[in-house]
Parts: C-alpha cells; sequence; structure tokens
C-alpha cells in the first residue's frame, strides 16, 4: 500500500442529494464532474429515522455507473441484507458500530461482508461514539467511516469537534481509508484531510453546486494542500 501522503484523496458524491427522478444523468453529471467513487445512503427507518433506497435501486446505479458504489448501510441488520448488496454491485460496504454489542459481533459482520466478497469492509460511527468501540477491529476493515453529523439526513452541519477521532486514528498508525461523511464542502474538507481523513463525502455541497466539476476541483485542491501543510506524524 503507498505511504498515505501518496494515497490519492478521493471525493465521494453523496447520491442521497442527486434528483431521483433523473438518477442515471446524476450518476453521469458526478463522474463527469470527477467523482472517484459514489456515495450509496442506504436507511431502513430504523437505525436512522429516515427512509431512502434498497438494493434494487443500488442495481440499477450499478449499471449505469463506472466508479466504485461506496454504499453506506444505516440499517438495524446489516448481516441479513449484505448478500443482496453484494448483489446488487457494492464495493465498498460500510455498517455502523452501534448495531454491535461487543468487538466480538463486530467482527462477525465484517466477516459475513468478506464471505458475500465484498471487496472493501467499512465500519462507521456516530458523532457521540468514540474510536475506542473500533480500535480492537481495525484489522478486519479496510476503511472507518467517521461520521461529521448525526446519521439520517443531508443538509446538515459540520461538527468539527470529531476531527479528533479522525487524528486520533492516524496518530495510532491506522494505514486504511478514514472517511468523512456529513456536512462536508469546500470550507470544512481542509480540516478534515489535515486530520488524516482520505475519502470524502459530499452531498448537498455537490449535487447543489451550479458546476459540480469546478466544485470537486476545488474541494480535491483544498484537501491535497491542506495535507501537503499538515506536519504531524504519519
Ligand atoms: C447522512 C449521510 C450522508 C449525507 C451527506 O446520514 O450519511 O452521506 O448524504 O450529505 P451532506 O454532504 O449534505 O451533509
Ligand atoms: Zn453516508
Amino acid at each position: 500500500m503507498p505511504k498515505l501522503q501518496e494515497r490519492p484523496i478521493l471525493l465521494a458524491p453523496s447520491i442521497l442529494s442527486c434528483d431521483f427522478a433523473r438518477i442515471g444523468e446524476e450518476v453521469a453529471r458526478a463522474e463527469a464532474a470527477g467523482a472517484d467513487w459514489l456515495h450509496v445512503d442506504v436507511m431502513d427507518g430504523h437505525f436512522v429515522p429516515n427512509l431512502t433506497i434498497g438494493p434494487p435501486v443500488v442495481e440499477k446505479v450499478r449499471q449505469v455507473a463506472r466508479v466504485p458504489l461506496d454504499v453506506h448501510l444505516m440499517i438495524t441488520d446489516p448481516v441479513k441484507y449484505a448478500p443482496d448488496f453484494a448483489k446488487a454491485g457494492a464495493h465498498v460496504l460500510t455498517f455502523h458500530i452501534e448495531l454491535c454489542a461487543d468487538a466480538a459481533a463486530a467482527r462477525q459482520v465484517a466477516a459475513a461482508f468478506r464471505a458475500v466478497k465484498i471487496a472493501k469492509v467499512g465500519v462507521a460511527l456516530n458523532p457521540d461514539t468514540p474510536i475506542e468501540r473500533v480500535l480492537p477491529i481495525l484489522d478486519a476493515v479496510d476503511l472507518v467511516l467517521v461520521m461529521s453529523v448525526f446519521p439520517g439526513f443531508g443538509g446538515q452541519k459540520f461538527m468539527p469537534e470529531v476531527l479528533a477521532k479522525t487524528r486520533a486514528l492516524r496518530e495510532r498508525g491506522y494505514a486504511g481509508y478514514v472517511e468523512m461523511d456529513g456536512g462536508l464542502n469546500g470550507d470544512t474538507i481542509p480540516a478534515c484531510a489535515a486530520a488524516g481523513a482520505d475519502v470524502l463525502v459530499s452531498g448537498s455541497a455537490l449535487f447543489g453546486a451550479s458546476d459540480m466539476k469546478a466544485a470537486i476541483t476545488r474541494f480535491r485542491a483544498g484537501a491535497e494542500s491542506a495535507r501537503r501543510e499538515t506536519t504531524h506524524a504519519r
């Protein structure tokens, strides 16, 4: 794996903020604008107070998308649905640590995702969940998703207090992907990258931009220069 400083910053527009009546065109718009991954928010109305999309829509998006699908499960039973999301074409599949009673239970979820041949397994933590919950399972995942809003809705305000968790993961030598999600835009992205995040999700700020390509270019440049200027040990 290349050193952290050399690994590219990945921009992942969240299709939660796209125009669902024209989802194929929106996927193409994001890709033409420079999206590295497409972030797909799956909500079940139980784990979060909102309902979004499920495997049939993910499968349709997969058919038109060229970039990997980064599927963020905000559902209470990720193991039950993992085979469906694998079949639908999820490249990254992320579950929430809050659903797991302990580290052994979290390992079982990660193992169930691997068993259905998910390429990259992620674990997410809410703003009020300490990183100690995920530290014992870092060897079992490829990605840690540090939520910078409480999950459920796009368009919320970034919570800067979670940056300490991203920093702490890197300071402990975690070399996998660290993704941040919620309230990311041109103003908040530099701090995420400086803290050590390398996968940046953005919904409303990108799909709401009149020129998405200019926005992605600006977000990427802001992340890369913030990372270059950061001196803390990696
Ligand atoms: C929130 C979702 C996010 C959301 C981000 O529950 O997990 O991925 O789409 O949207 P913005 O960038 O608008 O905060
Ligand atoms: Zn998300």
